[in-house]
């Protein structure tokens, strides 16, 4: 039976431990010439921009022995009107696996639906997982564990954070988001997390959830899909910027995570993201590392 990746939660605790502690293994070097998936192929549907995602999954592909197929749906039939359901076929019968970036989130799981091979979310417009496995792998990297680490998110309530609220409920983090009122995250995926008991609190003010943070984290202010509302969100995101005077409020070994894309001088200040503190690049590579991981787990 396949298995997808749609949002953190598909992965029991238990899956989700082994593969960050396979991620930390995978970047040590162990295993680097075993390419366990020799011969397969990995499709990379992308409906929006990226450079991480995009990259690292080519490269960690190639990397266990498969190759990547780069697919613009422009250049293909699916942007000429091919349905979901017919491509998704049509990729089962070559293919091994996909990584898919898109819009709506419910346009992935038609994707998965339809598949008979292991759909993996690349984002979508509810939910970025594989952002949260490396944001996870680094605070583990950093603070040495993740039960009890406490993670200031301060921003828009978008899908970096929804996936962060699923992480922090799975492994016991403390997050505190702040944002501006109606730029909430999702309200299902919040409910949940605060059913099950996890510590996740939506706050205004980004100085109360920056107090005494471990983990100081921000995401742009206008996301992919969201262009045309820039000048309305960066007059109402002014406050909620990373900067000097947030890390003040953080502990002094607090370490700054952006999931970059940056837009310096927006939500986060240059001094934040190139501060010794900052982790971003530590964040970014570790994408590869986590994601290699989760191929190893789901293409057979
Ligand atoms: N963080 C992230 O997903 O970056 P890209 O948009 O460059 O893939
Ligand atoms: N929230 C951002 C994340 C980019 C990696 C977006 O969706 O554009």
């Amino acid at each position: 039976m396949k298995r997808d990746f749609l949002t953190l939660r598909e992965l029991k605790l238990e899956e989700l431990n082994n593969l960050l502690n396979r991620a930390v293994e995978l970047k040590g070097g162990k295993d680097a010439s075993l390419c366990p998936l020799i011969g397969k192929s990995i499709g990379l549907l992308f409906e929006k921009a990226s450079t991480r995602t995009r990259i690292s999954f080519q490269i960690g592909v190639y990397q266990l022995g498969a190759q990547a197929i780069y697919l613009n749906p422009q250049e293909i039939q699916f942007g000429r009107g091919e349905t979901i359901e017919d491509t998704a076929r049509v990729f089962s019968r070559y293919m091994d696996g996909v990584v898919i970036r898109t819009f709506g989130h419910e346009k992935i799981e038609k994707f998965a639906k339809n598949a008979a091979i292991p759909v993996i979310n690349g984002l979508t417009d509810l939910h970025h997982p594989c952002q949260a496995l490396a944001d996870l792998m680094t605070i583990k990297e950093k603070k040495g564990k993740l039960q009890g680490v406490v993670l200031a998110y301060i921003g828009d309530g978008n899908n970096v954070v929804n996936s962060l609220i699923e992480a922090a409920s799975m492994t016991g983090i403390s997050l505190r988001i702040a944002c501006p009122v109606r730029y909430e995250p999702d309200e299902g995926i919040y409910k949940k997390a605060l059913s099950e008991g996890s510590d996740v609190k939506i706050l205004r003010s980004p100085e109360e959830a920056a107090k005494g943070a471990d983990v100081l984290y921000t995401d742009v202010w206008v996301s992919m899909g969201q262009e045309e509302e820039a000048a309305k969100r960066k007059k109402i995101f002014k406050d909620y910027q990373l900067n000097k005077h947030i890390l003040s409020f953080a502990k002094p070994d607090a370490v700054v995570m952006h999931c970059l894309p940056a837009h310096r001088g927006e939500e986060i200040t240059d001094e934040a993201m190139d501060s010794p503190r900052s982790v971003v690049f530590d964040q970014a590579e570790n994408r590869l590392h986590t994601q290699k991981a989760l191929l190893e787990l789901l293409v057979k």
